[in-house]
């Protein structure tokens, strides 16, 4: 299974501020509309906070440390192992991690996949970053740039990485 990640973040990584993405870029809704749907989507409570109700035709997984948590068309989870593993059971081929920061900067290192929209553009005073990616682990596998128009706020080009095997190569 493959557990990918999906966010959009500006030039500087910025992703959030005032717990709400700070653009507003039709075509990237559409672009994770397409590829969540019929997925689990697991996020951190502020990011369902943020979207306010749950997604529909989308496995919706909420992590929250409060057991007492009980919210309409969503499981809550306490942990992320126990959000994966209940994933796991649909025996859906991809899980999406769907944010916010705390939950991109826990999921980095067991994610295969990212989808990254790169929003051309700097936030000042933002407070939801994603991690910088590196390069000797993340692969560029596509590039698809758009221009911003009266719908998409600005430039954004949709990258899709994924990670670069950390087994050795043995040569014979
Ligand atoms: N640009 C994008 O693609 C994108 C995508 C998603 C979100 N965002 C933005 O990101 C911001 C929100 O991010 P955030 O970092 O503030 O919040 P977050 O990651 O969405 O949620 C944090 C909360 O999740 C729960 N949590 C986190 N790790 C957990 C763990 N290991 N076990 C159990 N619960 C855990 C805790 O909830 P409790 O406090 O209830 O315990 C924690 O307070 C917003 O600005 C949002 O708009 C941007």
């Amino acid at each position: 299974m493959t557990i990918s990640i999906i966010v959009a973040a500006s030039l500087n990584n910025c992703i959030g501020k005032a717990n709400q993405l700070p653009w507003h870029i039709s075509n990237d809704l559409k672009y994770f509309k397409k590829l969540t749907t019929n997925h689990c989507i697991i996020m951190g409570r502020n990011t369902f906070d943020s979207i306010g109700k749950a997604l529909p035709n989308r496995v919706n997984i909420v992590v929250s440390k409060n057991e007492k948590l009980n919210i309409e068309g969503v499981v809550v989870r306490q942990n992320l192992d126990d959000a994966i593993a209940y994933c796991e059971q649909w025996k859906h081929q991809e899980i999406f991690i769907i944010g916010g920061a705390t939950i991109y900067q826990q999921m980095i290192e067991k994610a295969n996949k990212i989808y990254l929209t790169r929003v051309a553009t700097t936030i000042e005073n933002g407070d939801a970053f994603f991690p910088e990616l590196q390069a000797k682990e993340w692969s560029l596998q596509s590039a698809t740039r758009h221009e911003k128009d009266e719908k998409n706020e600005f430039d954004h080009i949709f990258e899709t990485y994924i990670k670069v095997s950390s087994e050795p190569i043995i040569y014979r």
